[in-house]
Parts: C-alpha cells; structure tokens; sequence
C-alpha cells in the first residue's frame, strides 16, 4: 500500500492501554471510521490496490464487515459474509480455530462463492491469525481462490502470518 494511506490511518488509529485486560495496548480504528473524508480515502485506497483483480470481498463478522461493505460497492463486486457460529442459516460449512483462551467457530454459505470465484479477504486486525486462516478454509472449502488477505493493522509480535503461509497477506500497518 502507498505510504499516504500507512500515513493515514497510523494518525486515526487511537491507542488504548490495559484493554479488554491489564497489559494489552488495544489499537482503536473507531476514530478513523468516525472521519468520512478519511474513511472515503481509506476505502479507495484499499480498492486501487484490487482494482480488477478481485470477483468478490469476503468481509469477516464483526469489525471486517465495516471495511468489505464498502470496499466491495467502490470495486464493483459483491461482499460474501463469513459469520461467528449460528448466525447464518444452514446448509453452512464451519471451520473451529483456537483463541487464546477456549475455541470459536466461523461459519460461511457456501452456495455465496461460485467456483473459481477470485475472492479477496478483509478483516480490521491479523494478530494470532486463527480469524484469517479459518476463513481461508471456509472460501476454499466453498470453491473460492483466496487473492489475498488485506488486513487494516498487523501485530507482527504474534506472527499471525505464518498460519496464513503460501497466501499473500497485505497490511497497511504493521506494528
Ligand atoms: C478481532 C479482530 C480480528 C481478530 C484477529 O475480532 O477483529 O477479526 O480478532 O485475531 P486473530 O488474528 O488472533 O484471530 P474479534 O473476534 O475480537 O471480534 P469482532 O471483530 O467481532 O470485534
Ligand atoms: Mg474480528
């Protein structure tokens, strides 16, 4: 991505010391959603970097739906939802992955990607990278080719790359 818009949103970012637990530095994006002419620049700085190259923005429940809805209208395409556990009605595939403490689940339609569907898949944060790599399994498992992984921000200390290994992941800002 272009340096402006790595600029752009390390200024919006807000840093939250000792949340949701004592010790974690949470990176709040709220300030930069709040900022139309800033979330206007950010969308289409996204897009110019899939422009033509993407059928589909696979947005991730919740925080990644923020980003894919808009980026999917400025690309032309349309946006897949991958869901937490029970929320999407059936016939669903699930893939479970490992939180720090305990499991989730996401879950996607399968009859929402078409084969071979060039799918692009976005989320706010890749930290562990259990979010991102369960909802490549989901696209592919549902016939889709996962283009990329675009992420708003990377906490590299947890080296949630390398459970996205052989798939491009491309961060506006690594921390
Ligand atoms: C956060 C964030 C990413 C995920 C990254 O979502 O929005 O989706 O964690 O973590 P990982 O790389 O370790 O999997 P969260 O599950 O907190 O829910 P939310 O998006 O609904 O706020
Ligand atoms: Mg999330």
């Amino acid at each position: 991505f272009p340096v402006e818009l790595t600029d752009l949103v390390r200024e919006h970012v807000r840093e939250i010391p000792d949340f949701p637990a004592p010790g974690v530095l949470f990176r709040d994006i709220t300030p930069l959603l709040a900022d139309g002419p800033a979330f206007g620049a950010l969308v289409r700085g996204l897009a110019d970097k899939y422009r033509g190259h993407v059928d589909a923005v696979a947005g991730l429940e919740s925080r990644g739906f923020i980003l894919a809805a808009p980026l999917a209208l400025e690309l032309g395409v349309g946006m897949i939802t991958v869901r937490k556990a029970g929320r999407l009605p059936g016939p669903v595939v699930g893939v479970d992955y490992a939180l720090e403490y305990g499991t989730a689940r996401m879950e996607l339609r399968p009859d929402t990607v078409t084969e071979g569907q060039r799918v692009l898949i976005i989320d706010d944060v890749l930290a562990t990278g259990g979010t991102g790599a369960a909802a490549v399994q989901l696209v592919e498992r549902s016939g889709g080719e996962v283009v990329a992984l675009a992420m708003l921000l990377e906490l590299a200390a947890l080296s949630g790359r390398t459970k996205l290994d052989g798939h491009r992941v491309d961060s506006v800002l690594i921390y």
